[in-house]
């Protein structure tokens, strides 16, 4: 029915808005069923005869085994090893703003590494007063704050520049989580070690084999980053950083150090690979677009979608669907059934916080026509989510990084969804 593995699609359709006949209208019907003889009813359920399990059956509880479906999943013929590669959080299956911790996708260069908290340190150098290093018993020794941030890789929905590619938005947008997390603000770290005057940047390593760095200019690092221990109330994940991770709110994945053990002051940014040829965009005439770090708005239909069809013919859909911004709060997301002919304020549900996920629904009756959807979202500086094709005029096709286009599912007469182009 649906593709689990994202495999690519050669031909993926391009669809012309004028071709179609719109397919829905706003006011959903209340749902009701005529009661009629069901066996889920008539009958009695093996649960409801047999004892449950008991209270020390699951220490550390699970979801049903009925949700064995709903798991982070990667597209093996992306990368070569799974170490140095990418899986991708099962958008569809979710609601409201906060990611699973078992769920939140993981990238990793140098694969996911466990370590022993009482072996780790963060030390800070280069130009403070007072060089530092704390164990995890000192850090938990600072005031500490809880946020919440979505952590978006660049390289989100980066097949995606050339043409509609992967049959879902697990795959296409699913290099994003937003997840509570629980640490000490990082001006208090270094202020208690003194940066100097001339200290502007900041350069962050993890403790991993691929021993990843990134340059984080000070004005930020001062602003509103932290180092965080705990993700959603229990500690980091060992894929997520366990047990230290840098958290840059807004700001490309990239930069979200995990498993953080050092971080330089210095007087300019480090020029590595990472940053000098990876961590650019590349542009129509050949220029690059350097230390593009915000990310900007951005939102996909998550139900129904690809992997999430319309199973229950004609009639209500709950449309749904998540917005973010690395500049600030949503303050508004418009959804459009027939391609962007009409246009349509969808109603944001949830906690509506600065640089997180929020949660946008549309409830329409469905005529059973086919449909063409998209969402549009609107962050509090006004910056509008533009088009694929308003993004390819400025940036070209040669970019992975910071694709925040338009993205169009095409729902057929059956439910199908499938991921299109409209021209
Ligand atoms: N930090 C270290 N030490 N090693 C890494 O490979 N990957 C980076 C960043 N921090 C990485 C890292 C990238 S590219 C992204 S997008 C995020 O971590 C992914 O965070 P996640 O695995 O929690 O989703
Ligand atoms: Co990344």
């Amino acid at each position: 029915m649906t593709e689990q593995n994202g495999g690519p699609k050669t031909s993926r359709r391009k669809f012309l808005t004028s071709a179609l006949i719109a397919g829905g209208s706003a006011a959903a019907a209340p749902f009701a069923r005529a009661a009629s003889p069901d066996p889920a009813i008539t009958e009695i359920q093996p649960w409801n005869q047999e004892l449950g399990f008991g209270v020390d059956a699951r220490p550390y509880g699970r979801p049903s085994d009925y949700e064995a479906h709903v798991v982070r999943r990667n597209v093996e013929w992306l990368t070569a090893s799974t170490e140095s590669s990418v899986n991708f959080t099962p958008l569809h299956e979710l609601d409201g703003i906060i990611t699973p911790n078992g769920l939140c996708f993981e990238r990793h260069h140098g694969g996911a590494a466990e370590i022993d908290p009482s072996k780790h340190r963060l030390m800070i150098h280069g130009l403070v007063e007072k060089p530092l290093v704390f164990t995890m018993e000192e850090l938990m020794q600072f005031p500490r704050i809880n946020r919440i941030y979505f952590l978006e890789c660049a390289a989100n929905s980066g097949m995606e520049w050339k043409g509609a590619q992967l049959n879902g938005c697990q795959f296409t947008h699913g290099m994003i989580h937003n997840v509570m997390y629980t640490g000490i603000p990082l001006k208090y770290l270094l202020e208690q070690a003194g940066v100097k005057p001339n200290g502007k940047w900041l350069l962050a390593e993890g403790a991993d084999a691929s021993g990843m760095t990134r340059s984080i200019p000070m004005f930020k690092a001062l602003d509103d980053c932290m180092v965080a221990f705990k993700m959603n109330g229990e500690a980091l994940r060992v894929e997520q950083g366990y047990p230290l991770r840098l958290i840059v709110p807004g700001w490309e994945g990239n930069m979200w150090i995990k498993w953080l053990r050092r971080l330089e002051v210095g007087d300019e940014p480090w020029h590595h690979r990472e940053e000098t040829s990876k961590y650019t965009d590349l542009m129509a005439d050949g220029r690059a677009r350097r230390f593009t770090w915000v990310m900007d708005a951005k939102s996909v239909i998550t139900n129904p979608s690809p992997q999430a069809p319309i199973i229950t013919g004609p009639g209500p859909v709950v449309l749904t669907g998540v917005a973010w911004s690395g500049h600030g709060k949503i303050k508004r997301v418009d959804v459009t059934l027939d391609g962007g002919k009409n246009w349509h304020k969808a109603r944001l549900s949830g906690p509506s916080l600065s640089k997180s996920m929020h949660r946008f629904y549309f409830e329409f009756e469905w005529d059973g026509r086919p449909l063409l959807l998209q969402s549009r979202a609107i962050d509090e500086t006004g910056y509008v989510q533009p088009t694929k094709d308003e993004l390819r005029k400025i940036r070209g096709v040669n970019s992975i990084y910071h694709n925040n286009g338009i993205q169009t599912w095409y729902v057929n007469e059956q439910g199908i969804a499938e991921n299109v182009e409209i021209s």
